[in-house]
């Protein structure tokens, strides 16, 4: 590719995640979008991958369940001229670090709400990971089909519960039974609700905003209410600002329907038009790199283990952040100056893992991986080197103490935990009074995968004690009094040897607050 083409190329992708709570309906118009994207896929095969009763103990359903996680992990389609790439956020039981490093490789993200529900707490730390990188963030509130909650509350919790400013990109007219269709102010029409099949149909609006010529709808008290309810968002709500939207501190809202597959392509093609190219991204020394650069760069956020045990290989997951890739090209691994040849590389497409010949910046590739990468891995070619931010880490919320079963296979014990931990897989830390290892972790499937690893690739039988959750909080070194421990904290240090506590609750955190105002307590996210 000649630069020309490259800058071309990168101009047309759209890489984004779809945030949602569990049960919102992200699965659901996630099969949406790729059938606008012509990806034939037979219905359900997105929704297959919850089915199938999943037992945390039983290591064969993982296996299976990991396996096709895998290859759904990065949906690729083009769509209107774009070339479009959803990352998927895993919610319910795969709920982990790797959920919220993905935000990390993304240039925009889509928030699906239960219009019943309105935001529900995985929703909102999500969200929290998005707005800390100020990535524009799209709204969309799903099922208009049931009954929910008014749009207006709906809309003012965004900005009560999130802090972020939101304007209607299109306003319900009725709801569940009652449900007539789309007032779309940002297109200025109105889109009649169809159920699937039925293709859209539209009403033109005047210039005042009413309806051209005779329709019935026109009489309707329904109607009537969304005129006024509009004209109330028009005086009181925020404007619609290109610029706020690119930084990620006003919501787009798109109302419809999922299931009905009513006001998605509205969406998806007012999202295209805003959704960002890639972005450039900062290198450590300050500078930003721009996409369309002539050198292939890029980081690693994930790295799965296939946990099948005949194929020792895990998958490590790259943001290309600028140039080209080729299948078979050298590259340097940042931290270690190593050169590797990257020949076994595999892009995520439908259903089935294809082996990648050429990818951009923006685009997100697979490489099979013997052990080479840890997350947050820097990779580059060209004279010099390139590396990218540190990650940010995120809070652990559930703990384990965690010994070896046997004690005599301390070896590999060690071995094993060392590099898990410096994977990403988990994070560690030992209790200063006893010296035990104690693990941390966002999700519960972190510790059931990591027990699965030692005992698979590193042949160590772990013991593991589940401690629940806990509130961790890092203090400076300089201020730590071992007499601060209490029964209701537990000191620990983690990798870096730095000291936290793990609070029992928010009462234990409150009350060493109370006791010690001048000690600084810092979450991490
Ligand atoms: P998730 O990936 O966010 O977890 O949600 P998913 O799409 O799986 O949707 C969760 C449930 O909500 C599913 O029902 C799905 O059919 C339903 N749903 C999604 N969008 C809409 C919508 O626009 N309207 C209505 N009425 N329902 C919607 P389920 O009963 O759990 O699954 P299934 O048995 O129907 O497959």
């Amino acid at each position: 590719m000649d630069q020309e083409q490259l800058t071309k190329a990168v101009d047309k992708r759209r890489t984004f995640a779809i945030i949602s709570h569990p049960d919102a309906g992200k699965t659901t118009i996630t099969e949406q979008l790729l059938l606008f994207g012509g990806v034939v896929r037979t219905a359900g095969t997105v929704k297959a991958k919850k089915s199938g009763n999943f037992a945390k103990s039983d290591w064969m359903e993982i296996e299976k369940k990991r396996g096709i996680s895998v290859t759904s992990s990065v949906m690729q389609f083009d769509y209107a001229g774009k070339r479009v790439n959803i990352l998927d956020t895993p919610g319910h039981e795969d709920f982990s670090e790797d959920t919220y490093r993905t935000l990390m490789a993304v240039d925009s993200a889509v928030m699906v709400i239960d219009s019943a529900k309105g935001i529900e707490p995985q929703t909102k730390k999500l969200f929290q990971v998005c707005r800390m990188r100020g990535i524009p963030i799209f709204t969309f509130i799903n099922k208009l089909d049931r009954d929910g909650r008014e749009p207006l509350d709906l809309t003012a919790e965004l900005e009560e519960v999130l802090g972020i400013e939101s304007y209607p990109m299109n306003w319900p007219i009725g709801m569940g039974k009652g449900l007539e269709g789309l007032y779309d102010i940002y297109n200025n029409r109105i889109e009649l609700y169809r159920s699937e099949g039925e293709g859209q149909e539209f009403l033109e609006l005047d210039e005042n905003g009413e309806i051209k010529g005779d329709s019935p709808l026109k009489e309707e008290s329904i109607y009537r209410q969304v005129l006024d309810e509009i004209d109330l968002i028009k005086g009181a709500g925020s404007e619609f600002d290109k610029e706020k939207i690119a930084n990620g501190e006003l919501t787009p809202v798109f109302f419809g329907s999922a299931l009905t597959n009513f006001g998605v392509k509205t969406f998806l093609d007012a999202y295209l038009q805003f959704a960002p190219k890639p972005a450039e991204h900062k290198v450590e020394d300050d500078k930003q790199l721009a996409p369309d650069d002539e050198a292939f760069s890029g980081f690693i956020f994930k790295i799965q283990a296939n946990m099948n045990p005949n194929h020792r290989d895990r998958i490590a997951f790259v943001r290309i952040c600028s140039g080209e890739f080729d299948r078979g090209m050298d590259v340097f691994l940042e931290r270690t100056g190593k050169k590797l040849r990257l020949s076994n590389s595999t892009q995520f497409m439908a259903d089935t893992r294809e082996t990648l010949e050429t990818a951009v910046a923006g685009d997100i590739i697979g490489l099979y991986d013997t052990g080479n990468f840890q997350i947050g891995d820097s990779i580059y070619t060209g004279k010099k080197p390139i590396k990218f931010e540190k990650l940010p880490q995120f809070t652990p919320e559930l703990f384990m103490r965690v010994q070896a079963k046997n004690v005599m296979k301390q070896k590999s014990f060690h071995k094993g935990i060392n590099q898990l931990v410096q994977e990403g897989a988990v994070q560690l830390y030992q209790s200063y009074s006893t010296g035990e290892y104690i693990l941390g972790a966002v999700g519960q499937l972190q510790f059931e995968v990591f027990k699965f690893r030692m005992m698979n690739e590193y042949n160590s039988e772990v013991e593991m004690t589940p401690m629940g959750r806990k509130i961790a909080r890092w203090i400076n070194p300089e201020q730590l009094d071992e007499k601060m421990s209490s029964s209701r904290n537990l000191l620990v240090k983690d990798r870096a040897d730095q000291p936290l506590f793990l609070f029992e609750n928010e009462f234990a955190e409150r009350w060493f607050k109370d006791k010690y105002p001048d000690v600084e307590l810092t979450a991490k996210l």
